[in-house]
């Protein structure tokens, strides 16, 4: 019960941050817009800010940057494509979810990265069936990657969340044979592919937390925190609105 409130809150920040993605605006002023709403409106934590060093309140992952990119000073152009990624700690436990969105009008192929990223995403939830190991998860999201010809990162992976923001259960989003890990009522954990246009190697900058596509094609991102019930996977991090 209070993963499904954390879930939901982490979920209000996204609907609310929508309308600021904006050309011209950086995303430092994304991050603070952010910050000031969880810890004023909702009286939570963000729980990005000094998580290993982190340095703020949300990831902003711009173009190529396929994750854990760091809010700046640079303002958003047209064209660009940003994930914004919002964990929010609420009562002892976190909600984690992100979405990508377009910057103004972008272009047709990344239109159809951002549209796919989120089926791979949606088709790994319905993936989820207690008895199942872990992997068709992977398999779901790699199978629909393959069929538009895009590539799966491999060095990010989803991850059991709940009291903890990154518990020891590890979720591939490719097909991983190992990932044997048996799905059980009960679980939660993120589901948060990250697809590319081009090849799908990382590589981390020397902030040490941005990771970007070694080939500086773009990538998108989206992520939900589930929890498995019974017949099949329930969306912790959505809304009326709805992502
Ligand atoms: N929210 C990210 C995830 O989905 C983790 C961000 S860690 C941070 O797991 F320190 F960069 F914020
Ligand atoms: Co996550
Ligand atoms: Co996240």
């Amino acid at each position: 019960d209070k993963m499904r409130v954390a879930g939901r809150l982490a979920a209000d920040v996204l609907d609310m941050i929508e309308d600021f993605v904006k050309p011209g605006v950086s995303t430092n002023e994304l991050d603070e817009i952010c910050h000031k709403f969880i810890v004023e409106e909702q009286g939570a934590t963000p729980a990005p800010l000094n998580y290993r060093g982190f340095p703020k309140s949300v990831c902003t992952s711009v173009n190529e940057v396929i994750c854990h990119g760091i809010p700046d000073s640079r303002p958003l152009q047209e064209g660009d494509i940003i994930n914004i990624d919002v964990t929010v700690y609420y009562d002892g436990v976190h909600g984690d979810t992100s979405v990508t969105f377009p910057v103004g009008e972008v272009t047709e192929r990344d239109i159809q990265l951002i549209k796919e990223t989120r089926k791979a995403m949606d088709l790994g939830i319905e993936a989820v069936k207690p008895g199942r190991p872990v992997n068709v998860i992977g398999r779901a999201i790699e199978r629909h990657a393959k069929r538009h010809s895009l590539g799966v990162v491999r060095e990010f992976i989803g991850h059991g969340v709940g009291t903890e923001f990154h518990s020891s259960l590890q979720i591939p989003h490719y097909y991983d044979p190992y990932a044997s890990t048996e799905i059980l009522p009960g679980m939660t954990f993120t589901i948060e592919p990250m697809l590319t246009l081009g090849d799908p190697s990382a590589q981390m900058w020397s902030d040490n937390w941005t990771a970007s596509t070694r080939d500086g094609r773009r990538t998108a991102q989206f992520e939900h925190t589930i929890l498995v019930l019974e017949d099949g996977a329930k969306r912790l991090t959505v809304t009326p609105v709805s992502y």
